[in-house]
């Protein structure tokens, strides 16, 4: 069976860190979409490790790690990526397999994402430049290469036309970019990503369900990214939500089980638009000051506000969530009160739904004040939670009809409270 892992808001939720901590109950850890636009942190032992294509089972001795075919890689990314694990001691070509499906991101998709953005002007999406919207636009545009295609012998031609495509699109080489280097590097990650087990990952994990192994979906990115139904234009390029599990490791729907959602205690969201309870003013300043809220991936400051549960309950539908897990709960102790939106207004009506025009909608969030926790001793079980944190999960779990299952009260692999 499959118990799927993803994000309940606009990403960067603590995806890795809570794969990290229940990797080892598992025989797999598949990422399923996305590429190196994620960015998941782990703490090992005092070390910060972010993760970008590589799923956050690698920690562990028991389970496998597989990069599926809905998942697109960078070959450069890739290859700093093993070579940072590497140098932790981990030995990845023994945990680690990728599906012979996955789509490649050339250096030249990296340029057409930064020239999309750039004719975007003031509107732009804020990506992350990694490639990621023009590497899906091959795939279902049918230019796509594929993992499995860097045995063949014509490769090399493969990835040439396709290059010279995108520099007729491009016009002319931009400047700003060393094209050649990038080149250099490309062609090192291929020989990394040639030396790894690259496997038909559909009957590998299937082989692996039929065995009775228990397999985690680990997710990137949010739901409220997701390309169908998150904030569009201001969203990725892949679905993001549960249905994408399947198609993305090639897992029948009836064998998932679980369905786990990450949500902040609060919110954040790193590029442009719409955030209904984004704050711009000094407490969504103390709220990216306390949680350290600069991306993984790009080291930009993360927009902050309070709880959507709008945004959560629309979420929670779209991916039949099971169980909720609630991090960065230890972000708020400086409040004295906190407050969690259940309903928008917009002109004279209060909904409990996403509205189509979201991204030109005048909302105004409908907030229900808590008391802050307040709290700065440690929290090893349900009975060690002050009385307003125990309140709060409450709360959040009667409104959104889901049970909470743990609560994450710092970055560290353990300060984790199971309920
Ligand atoms: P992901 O993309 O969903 O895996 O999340 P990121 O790694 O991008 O961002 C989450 C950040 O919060 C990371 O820096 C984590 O180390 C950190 N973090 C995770 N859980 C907690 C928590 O409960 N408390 C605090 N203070 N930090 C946390
Ligand atoms: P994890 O897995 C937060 C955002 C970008 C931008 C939009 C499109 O770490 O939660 P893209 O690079 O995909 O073209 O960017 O999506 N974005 C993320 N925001 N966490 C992520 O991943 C994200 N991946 C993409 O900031 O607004
Ligand atoms: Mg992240």
């Amino acid at each position: 069976m499959v118990d799927v892992l993803l994000g309940l808001q606009w990403g960067d939720e603590g995806k890795g860190k809570i794969v990290d901590y229940l990797a080892p109950d598992y025989d797999v850890v598949a990422r399923f979409q996305g590429g190196p636009n994620a960015g998941h942190t782990l703490n090992i032992d005092g070390r910060r490790i972010v993760l970008h294509t590589i799923p956050s089972g690698v920690f562990h001795d028991r389970p496998l790690n597989l990069i599926g075919n809905g998942v697109v890689i960078d070959p450069c990314e890739f290859k700093k990526e093993v070579d940072e694990l590497t140098q932790t001691g981990i030995d990845l070509n023994k945990k680690l397999l990728i599906s012979q499906k996955a789509h490649l991101i050339l250096p030249t998709h990296r340029m057409l994402d930064s020239a999309s953005e750039k004719s975007k002007g003031a509107g732009k999406i804020g990506s992350t430049l990694k490639g990621i919207g023009p590497a899906y636009m091959d795939k279902t545009g049918r230019n796509g290469i594929r993992v499995g295609d860097l045995f063949s012998d014509n490769f090399r031609n493969r990835y040439d036309q396709l290059k010279q495509k995108h520099l007729e699109l491009l016009g002319s080489a931009p400047q700003d970019f060393d094209l050649q280097k990038m080149e250099e590097e490309f062609w090192q990650g291929i020989e990394v990503i040639r030396s790894f087990n690259c496997v038909r990952g559909e009957y590998f994990i299937n082989t692996q369900l039929h065995q009775g192994k228990k397999v985690l979906a680990e997710g990137a990115q949010g739901s409220m990214l997701d390309i169908d139904f998150g904030t569009y234009p201001f969203v990725t390029s892949s679905n993001t939500i549960t249905a994408a599990a399947c198609t993305g490791l090639g897992i029948p729907p009836t064998s998932i089980r679980e369905v786990i959602g990450i949500i902040k205690a609060y919110c954040t969201r790193v590029g442009g638009g719409p955030f209904p309870t984004e704050l711009t003013d000094e407490t969504g300043e103390l709220m990216r000051k306390e949680g350290h809220e600069f991306g993984a991936t790009t080291g930009r400051p993360r927009r902050c506000g309070w709880l959507d549960l709008v945004a959560v309950n629309y979420t929670i539908m779209l991916n039949g969530v099971t169980k909720i897990v609630i991090t960065k709960a230890d972000v708020l102790n400086v409040f004295e009160e906190v407050k969690v939106c259940s309903s928008y207004r917009t002109g004279h009506e209060d909904s409990h739904q996403i509205p189509f025009d979201i991204n030109t909608a005048s909302i105004i969030p409908q907030y229900e004040p808590l008391a802050g926790w307040k709290t700065n001793h440690s929290m090893k079980s349900a009975d060690d939670l002050p009385g307003s944190l125990s309140d709060f999960v409450r709360f959040v779990a009667e409104k959104t009809k889901t049970a909470v299952s743990m609560i994450s009260i710092g970055a560290g692999r353990d300060q984790l409270v199971v309920l």
